[in-house]
C-alpha cells in the first residue's frame, strides 16, 4: 500500500490512473478505522481498480467547543488496518496541505445543512461539504463511498455533487452495527464500560419506532414522544439533542407517516455525542 501525504502527488497519481483507464474508488475518512469503514473499503475493492482512502481529521467541521483535539488518532494502527483490507493508496494530507495560508473558500449546501445535526452543529456541514469537494478534486474518484450512519451527510454530499456537477458517483452503504445494535463509530471510543452499555438505547429507541409504525402508528409526534420516553426511562442521564422523523430526501419533519421516513436520533452519553438512524417503510 502506498502512503501519499502530498496533495500534489495525490493529484498526479490520480491523473495517471485515470489516463490508464483505471476506475478509482474512494473512501474518505477521519481515521480511527472500524468495521463500518471496512465495509466501504470492501465494496470499493469489488467495484474499482484502485482503492484510495483518505485519513484527515478535518478541523473546519468541528465547532469551537467540539472534540477536534481529542478525536481519536492512531495512524500506525489505521495504516495496518487499511493495508490488510487491500487499500492501494492511503492519502494522509496535513492540515497545511488542505488549508494552506490564505485559504478562504467554503461550500454551503443551503437548507439541508441546518436541519437535524445542523441545528446543533451550525458550521459542521459547511466543513464537511468543503473538505469532501476538495478531496474529490484531489483524488478524482469515479465512485465515493459513505456510510448511512451519517445519513444527513450523504444527502448533503449527493446534493452538492449534483449542484456543482462533480463527476463522481456517490454510494451509501448500510450501517454496520455491533452485536447489541450499537452503530459502529469512531466516537464509541469515548465511552467507558457503563456508558457503552447505556449506548444501546439509541438502537433500542429506533427499534421501538419501527414496532410502533409496524403496529399502525402514523403520528410522527407520537412515535418521537414514545422514543424520548423510553430513552429517559432507561438512561435518565442521556442528553437528547433530537429525535426526529423526517422525509429521507428533503430531511423535512413529517407529521403523518404516509411513506418511507427516516427516524433519526442524536444524544449525549457522557462526553460522547452519538447519532443513529433507521429508514422505516409503511
Ligand atoms: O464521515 C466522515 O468521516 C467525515 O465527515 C468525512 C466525510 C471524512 C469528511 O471529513
Amino acid at each position: 500500500m502506498k502512503v501519499i501525504r502530498s496533495v500534489k502527488e495525490m493529484c498526479a497519481y490520480a491523473q495517471v490512473k485515470r489516463r490508464e483507464g483505471k476506475k478509482i474508488g474512494f473512501v474518505p475518512t477521519m481515521g480511527a478505522l472500524h468495521s463500518g469503514h471496512l465495509s466501504l473499503i470492501n465494496k470499493a475493492r469489488k467495484e474499482s481498480d484502485v482503492v484510495v482512502i483518505s485519513i484527515f481529521v478535518n478541523p473546519i467541521q468541528f465547532g469551537p467547543k467540539e472534540d477536534f483535539r481529542r478525536y481519536p488518532r492512531n495512524f500506525s494502527e489505521d495504516r495496518r488496518i487499511a493495508e490488510k483490507a487491500g487499500v492501494d493508496v492511503l492519502f494522509f494530507p496535513s492540515t497545511q496541505g488542505i488549508y494552506p495560508q490564505g485559504y478562504c473558500t467554503y461550500i454551503r449546501v443551503e437548507g439541508l445543512s441546518n436541519k437535524l445535526c445542523g441545528a446543533f452543529r451550525p458550521t459542521h456541514f459547511q466543513g464537511v461539504a468543503t473538505v469532501v469537494a476538495k478531496l474529490f478534486n484531489i483524488v478524482q474518484p469515479d465512485i465515493a463511498y459513505f456510510g448511512q450512519k451519517d445519513f444527513q451527510q450523504v444527502v448533503i454530499i449527493k446534493r452538492m455533487v449534483e449542484d456543482l456537477n462533480i463527476p463522481v458517483k456517490i454510494k451509501s452503504l448500510p450501517i454496520v452495527r455491533e452485536k447489541d445494535g450499537l452503530a459502529m463509530s469512531s466516537r464509541n471510543r469515548y465511552l467507558n464500560k457503563q456508558e457503552r452499555e447505556k449506548a444501546r438505547i439509541l438502537f433500542q429507541s429506533l427499534q421501538l419506532a419501527r414496532r410502533l409504525v409496524e403496529g399502525g402508528e402514523r403520528r410522527a409526534e407520537a412515535v418521537a414522544r414514545q422514543m424520548k420516553r423510553v430513552i429517559r426511562e432507561r438512561v435518565p442521564e442521556a442528553r437528547i439533542d433530537y429525535v426526529s422523523i423526517v422525509d429521507p430526501k428533503s430531511l423535512e419533519e413529517v407529521s403523518k407517516i404516509k411513506k418511507k421516513v427516516l427516524v433519526a436520533v442524536a444524544l449525549w452519553i457522557g462526553k460522547a455525542r452519538l447519532i443513529d438512524n433507521m429508514l422505516i417503510k409503511v
